[in-house]
């Protein structure tokens, strides 16, 4: 253990914030600690939106949930998978961008280690992180809010405040049920493995006030029962983006 894995294994989404502001100076710190993450070929197939315009704020706020700390935290950063300089730069080349399904995981991925590196430096400094999966619910708005250009499609929100509420750690799978070595394991010993979790994920459900809460096993069997955002591909295609 050391202060790098002390403070990862200190991570807890934090969701209420105090009005501090963030100086300007700890936000570019943040972003440049997320650039410095690897990315796949150096193509840095990302751009950070950091919003400050309020209306945006509560539209963004609504479009999310409503998630209220959205338009309330002291930063609201919008993480997008960004084509559009390498396009332009192919463009104006001759040469013409022809990409396919590869080219968007890319970008999802080389965002996220950004994001996640920001997330970090954020954490370092004092502040809490939520990310907001909930701007996918509807993309083309937030889209249209921010007149993003072709080549540009958000993947999601990022919160950031001091914290005002200190929500504790979210118990993880055990060890045992990530890390695999040299083969996957049999399906039975796969349940198994989640099955100890579910009693300490309910026991921290209900410490958080739930009744009945039911384990990890419950609840990830119910979340995958029907689709999620089923129009996101279009979204995305709409963008630029090749999902095949
Ligand atoms: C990509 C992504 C999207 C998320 N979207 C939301 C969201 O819209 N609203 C929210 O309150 N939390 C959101 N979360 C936070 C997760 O619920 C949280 O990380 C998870 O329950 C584990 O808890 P912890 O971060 O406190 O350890 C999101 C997390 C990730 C990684």
């Amino acid at each position: 253990m050391n202060d790098v894995i002390r403070a990862m294994r200190a991570h807890r989404s934090v969701r209420a914030y105090t009005d501090e502001p963030i100086p300007h100076e700890a936000v570019v710190a943040a972003v440049e600690a997320g650039q410095a993450a690897a990315t796949s070929s150096a193509v840095q197939a990302y751009c950070v939106i950091r919003v400050t315009d309020r209306q945006h704020r509560s539209r963004l706020a609504e479009l999310t949930g409503p998630q209220e700390k959205v338009a309330v935290a002291p930063e609201f950063f919008i993480i997008c998978g960004d084509s559009r300089r390498h396009r332009l730069l192919a463009e104006r080349a001759g040469e013409r961008y022809e990409q396919k399904l590869e080219a968007f995981l890319v970008s999802v991925i080389d965002a996220t280690l950004c994001a996640q590196n920001m997330v970090l430096a954020f954490e370092s400094m004092g502040y809490g992180t939520c990310y907001i999966g909930g701007l996918r619910n509807h993309l083309a708005e937030v889209d249209r809010l921010l007149g993003l250009p072709h080549g540009v499609y958000p993947l999601y929100g990022l919160c950031v405040g001091r914290p005002a509420q200190d929500p504790g750690l979210r118990p993880r799978l055990p060890i045992g049920g990530v890390l695999f070595q040299d083969a996957y394991p049999q399906d039975d010993d796969l349940l198994e493995s989640v099955a100890a979790y579910d009693a300490v994920y309910e026991q921290y459900l209900r410490e958080r006030g739930a009744t009945n809460p039911g384990g990890w096993s419950a609840a990830m069997a119910g979340k995958f029962a029907s689709v999620t955002r089923p129009d996101i591909a279009d979204y995305y295609r709409s963008k630029g983006a090749v999902l095949d």
